[in-house]
């Protein structure tokens, strides 16, 4: 079996044939090599203090949570304003992301496809095939001017979704931070909406731009339309694996269904542990505001001082440019990164037109932010030699 680093496309793929994650293949034991210096995180490194959130009652934290009626889709409902019934709580986004696609994915023996957008994180797009649908991809792309939101081909977009039952998306972009456009998100409501076609919009990065303007929520688009979100992110907690999707009530009730199919019960511990922060996740949203105030005109600076374009979006924890020379980012933190024990993430693990591209997060305190920033300075004045 071949794994490329980039998300697969085409036909069916499971069993013997199953794609790998080829970024999680390459992270994973990147990670483990402890470099001294980490801009690879795209979640908020925030330090949750259990101890005084929950103090004694952590000895109590495998107690099933049903006997005390804790019922998690309520925090959810209360966050967002809604009814509970229109949400499905979930052992983090990736697994939402199956849940909502066997919900509402057309039935195998029909002559229809899942439209994924590409660049992704490799299970958006893989999940599908994973569950025996074949996929497209449609792609977002870079502005022309260099400068501002990666935009849609709208031709390309509406030939492959004359031919879909669903579409998913990632509205702020990994690896790029940009959100889609107004313009091309609702024109990809209504196009979806003319022709049948489920979304499926992965949001785990958008609670970091709730109060910018331009923040939409997709559940709020129409009765076509399912998020997908989880602490991980944005919020700092991925190790508890707690997510959830937003739906149409008629599709949540489906996808409870699926959910208690493919996994029975949620975990009582992720659910206790989620229940003492939710009234608090305006704390590692200001973290992240506070984060960008002092992290980002180093970047900025650095980026500036070796000639690189930098395309910053107005949200969110990371962003990617492309090295000088079109240098292959993946040989550069291998490499370069490597000998100044720097770790980046290379554009190629979510798109193969991604090559040159490099990941920067700003997720961290600003005191490991600066040396970070040092190293990469090193590592990118190693290319000229
Ligand atoms: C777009 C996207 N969705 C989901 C995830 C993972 O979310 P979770 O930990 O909630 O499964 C990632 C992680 O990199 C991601 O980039």
């Amino acid at each position: 079996m071949v794994t490329t680093k980039w998300p697969y496309h085409g036909k069916p793929a499971r069993g013997v044939n199953t794609k790998g994650i080829g970024y999680l293949d390459w992270y994973i034991p990147r990670l483990r090599e402890k470099r001294k210096f980490d801009l690879s995180h795209s979640g908020l490194q925030f330090e949750w203090d259990f101890d005084s959130l929950i103090g004694e009652e952590l000895s109590n934290v495998a107690k099933h949570h049903i006997i005390d009626k804790i019922d998690p889709r309520e925090f959810i409902a209360q966050k967002e304003g809604i009814s509970k019934d229109r949400v499905v709580v979930t052992h983090g986004a990736t697994q939402a992301l199956q849940v909502a696609l066997l919900s509402v994915g057309h039935n195998l023996d029909q002559d229809k496809i899942i439209a994924v957008e590409s660049p992704s994180y490799a299970p958006v797009s893989q999940t599908a095939n994973l569950l025996g649908y074949s996929t497209i991809p449609v792609h977002r792309n870079p502005p022309e001017s260099g400068f501002g939101h990666w935009r849609i081909d709208k031709n390309e977009w509406s030939n492959v979704l004359e031919k879909a039952s669903v579409l998913m998306f990632t509205p702020i972009l990994n690896p790029v931070g940009w959100d889609l456009h107004p313009d091309d998100r609702n024109w990809i409501i209504q196009t979806c909406k003319k022709n049948s076609v489920h979304i499926i919009a992965d949001e785990v990065y958008s609670d970091s731009m709730v109060n910018h303007p331009d923040s939409v929520k997709i559940y709020d688009c129409g009765e076509h339309c399912i998020s997908i979100n989880s602490l991980t992110k944005v919020h700092g907690l991925g190790s508890i694996r707690f997510g959830w999707l937003i739906a149409s009530e008629s599709v949540a009730k489906q996808a409870q269904d699926v959910f208690r199919t493919v996994e029975g019960m949620i975990s009582s511990p992720s659910v206790r542990l989620a229940k003492a922060v939710f009234n608090k996740l305006d704390q590692p949203v200001k973290k992240i505001t506070e984060l960008r105030e002092k992290n980002l005109p180093l970047l900025r600076d650095l980026l500036q001082s070796h000639g690189i374009d930098w395309n910053e979006p107005e949200y969110g924890v990371f962003g990617a440019f492309k090295l000088p020379g079109e240098r292959n980012s993946l040989e550069f933190v291998d490499d370069e990164c490597f000998k100044e024990s720097l770790l980046a993430v290379p554009g190629c693990m979510f798109s193969e037109d991604m090559k040159s591209w490099l990941r920067v997060a700003w997720s961290i305190e600003h005191e490991d932010f600066v040396k970070g920033i040092e190293a990469l300075d090193k590592a990118l004045n190693r290319i000229a030699l």
